[in-house]
């Protein structure tokens, strides 16, 4: 009995490429995780793998992002994407190519894409004028006006000249495709999203845009560039060498394409589903065997995502636990394809219970006693019994279950039926205890029980590593070495998985040095990890703070839609109510809470009666100079998205649009303000409040409101039409 079933001569697969407009998380290193366990996998199968992975460094979205940070899209880019590479270096990822698409490689081939699309007349010229969503990089149907469908996010209403991709020429043959393709797409929800969505009907494609320029020239009209997502998706082709003259790339496209697995988030799965099948049908390239997409890590009971202020980064499981324990719990604890809650309390208990008190533990067992009894040289085990027998039934079984559950992407799967033989080796020792002679057992009987059980635990311990080694590359190096296997990384680029099987230990082979796996962690790890990542934070708020410097360095740059507005004559009397921050809270305010104290005027805000509010007597104030209030930038913002935030019974997230941007802001007005009214209101924010981190969550910003003694604030606003961003001076 082996593990490797029928295994493919070659294998391809891919992660996403990650945008660079927000360094890595924990929810990249999920996708990219499981790919290099898959990748692992395979080399030790001896299947000939090639892991692609990189960045996606064009489009508006990271244009804008670059422009906010001060510095030139392609500075920014290689900032972050050095970021990426290097978290997946430190992580151990076994990649075989990183690609970015700025690389001068991926550029040609992406303009030899486009020219063969539409020299195979899939490509016209055409104007569209409709609605766009910049953080999606994706085109919205609807009214202006319209959130995007995907994100919540206000899109922006474009009008431009691009060139149009025959998208409705696929409608039919993708859905034929999907019918005799059933493995295709996974998972099954993905499946039925996918479909519905072309059955639902297809238009052409917008794939160009000439709004702004950090992208690739259309090759002959340099004045588009290739829409981000056909630049993007490109990259599985163009990274193998779709597209060159030289003579390595096209024998490595030759040989790696079509790709086995499209590895993504499921929200990206209609680009990956439905357009780059249609581009590639189109091409006349062959299509990808499979998309598979993994669910989202949820953090704080949302997606792990930067714009939601609650991520988590590899770097802190890394730093306290060590990468396997990273990779052991998210591939353990969230069956793919599902959504699933990251905890540092889960992540360490899975870390004491699976690896240090089970794995772990049963290792050292193992590997002290054949040092204590056997001198460290694995013994003759003997003839065996019925428990013999019957470890070695259950370690077959694990062996020829473990494979196609992994194969089949049910990793989670595949760890709990791996981890029923460690309780059962764990089970076999205590129950023969090698360690403990009893008085009616001759010397020359306990010598045999020892040597029996000790090396039928230690080759169920090698078939337990062997298996997990994908999973747990690190812990199993040692393990290997222990066992007197040598490197497991030669192993593993032999092909040693392969040929797995019971019965590989031999008796003489001499053990390696026990060494510590997986030691116990302690009740301050988590409270370790978090403050990691609270420090973290605060430095990431002081980056964002020096980038608020810039900002307004690059103002007229980045708002030139930005208008103001002014007084007609003399300035509007100060009215008679005091417009109180709402959202930001002042140092020293309770996180949730509401506002300092201070008071700021709002000229816009309707005057309350005067009864009810008194202003502060004029002597009582001390005067500021205009100086100091153009310091304050206020500005006109509508609400996108309004939520509650868990466990604050005060706070409410805000997600508004400044028109120039878009930004998350924390308001204590959810005793007041119901969130679903709020949506589509304008109101004023303080737009260069340095942000600020609450219940995790950080704001960027703080809205006005009148503040009413006794009774529930009031939200600045306006009587006439003004539009987004405007500032009040
Ligand atoms: N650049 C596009 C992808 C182009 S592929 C041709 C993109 N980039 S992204 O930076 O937004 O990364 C998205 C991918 O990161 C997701 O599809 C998923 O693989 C991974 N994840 C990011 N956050 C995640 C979670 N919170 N949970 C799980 N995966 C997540 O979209």
């Amino acid at each position: 009995m082996t593990d490797s079933g029928s295994q493919p001569s070659r294998f391809y697969l891919t992660t996403p490429i990650y945008y660079v407009n927000a360094r890595p998380h924990l929810g990249h290193a999920y996708s990219t995780i499981v790919c290099d366990a898959i990748a692992r996998r395979k080399r030790a199968l001896g299947v000939e793998t090639w892991f692609l992975t990189g960045t996606d460094e064009h489009g508006q979205k990271i244009e804008r992002s670059a422009k906010l940070a001060g510095c030139s899209p392609q500075e920014f880019a290689d900032r972050i994407a050095g970021e990426f590479r290097g978290l997946w270096d430190r992580l151990g990822l076994t990649y075989d190519d990183f690609i970015r698409t700025t690389e001068e490689r991926h550029i040609r081939r992406v303009q030899h894409l486009f020219a063969t699309l539409r020299d195979r007349g899939y490509i016209y010229k055409g104007s569209y004028t409709g609605q766009y969503c910049v953080s999606d990089e994706a085109y919205v149907d609807g009214p202006p006006g319209t959130i995007c469908p995907d994100c919540g996010r206000a899109t922006e209403t474009v009008s431009e000249e691009n060139y149009f991709f025959k998208l409705s020429a696929f409608e039919r043959k993708l859905l034929e495709f999907y019918e005799a393709n059933s493995g295709f797409m996974g998972p099954e929800s993905t499946r039925r999203e996918v479909i519905s969505f072309v059955r639902s009907g297809l238009k052409d494609l917008s794939v160009s845009r000439t709004t702004f320029d950090w992208g690739i020239p259309v090759p002959g009209d340099e004045k588009h560039v290739v829409y981000v997502w056909l630049d993007a998706l490109a990259n599985y082709i163009t990274a193998l060498g779709y597209g060159s003259d030289d003579a390595k790339d096209q024998e490595r496209f030759k040989k790696f394409w079509p790709a086995d697995i499209h590895l993504i988030g499921k929200e990206i799965s209609r680009f990956h589903c439905v357009y780059w099948p249609a581009f590639l049908m189109a091409a006349g390239i062959p299509l990808p065997r499979s998309v598979k997409a993994n669910g989202w890590l949820l953090f704080d009971q949302g997606k792990m995502s930067k714009s939601r202020g609650n991520i988590v980064r590899a770097e802190t499981v890394h730093e306290v636990l060590g990468a396997d324990a990273l990779r052991y719990f998210l591939l353990r604890e969230i069956p793919f394809g599902q959504d699933g809650n990251f905890s540092f309390d889960a992540l360490v208990q899975r870390y004491n219970g699976d690896l240090a008190n089970g794995y772990g533990n049963l290792v050292s067992r193992v590997v002290n006693m054949v040092h204590k009894y056997f001198g460290g040289v694995v013994p003759e085990a003997g003839a065996a019994t019925q428990a013999e027998a019957a470890l070695r039934a259950s370690a077959e079984n694990a062996l020829a279950s473990f494979g196609p559950a992994f194969d089949d992407l049910n990793f989670s799967e595949a760890l709990k039926g791996l981890w029923l033989l460690v309780a059962e080796t764990d089970g076999y020792l205590t129950a023969n205890a090698p360690w403990k002679k009893p008085p009616e057992r001759s010397d020359a009987d306990h010598a045999a029980l020892q040597a029996r059980v000790l090396a039928t635990a230690a080759e169920a311990i090698r078939l337990i590593t062997a298996l997990v080694y994908p999973i747990l590359p690190d812990a199993t190096a040692k393990v290997w070495r222990q066992l007197g296997q040598g490197e497991l990384a030669d192993a593993a680029r032999n092909g040693f998985l392969k040929d797995l099987a019971w019965g590989g230990l031999k008796p003489g082979t001499k053990f390696g040095e026990p060494a510590p796996l997986f030691p116990r962690a302690e009740k301050d790890a988590v409270e370790r990890m978090q403050k990691l990542e609270e420090e973290n934070n605060r430095t990431a708020v002081e980056a964002v703070s020096a980038n608020d410097a810039n900002e307004a360095k690059s103002a007229p740059a980045a708002t030139p839609a930005a208008p103001a507005i002014k007084y007609a004559a003399a300035p509007a009397p100060a009215p008679a109510v005091a417009a109180k921050p709402v959202a930001r809270a002042a140092a020293k305010a309770p996180a949730e809470t509401a506002a300092p104290q201070a008071t700021a005027s709002a000229p816009a805000t309707a005057p309350a009666p005067a009864a009810e509010t008194p202003a502060t007597p004029t002597q009582e104030r001390s005067h500021i100079t205009i100086d100091d209030f153009t310091k304050v930038e206020l500005r006109v913002a509508q609400i996108l998205v309004a939520e509650r935030v868990p466990k604050a019974d005060k706070l409410l997230r805000l997600e508004v649009d400044l028109g120039y941007e878009k930004r998350q802001i924390l308001a204590g007005i959810a005793q007041y303000y119901e969130p679903e009214k709020l949506i589509g209101r304008k109101i004023v924010i303080v737009a260069n409040l340095a942000p600020r981190k609450m219940r995790g969550l950080e704001s960027n910003g703080m809205l006005l409101a009148a503040s009413l003694e006794g009774g529930a604030p009031v939200l600045a606003g306006f009587l006439e039409e003004v539009p987004l961003g405007a500032r009040l001076k």
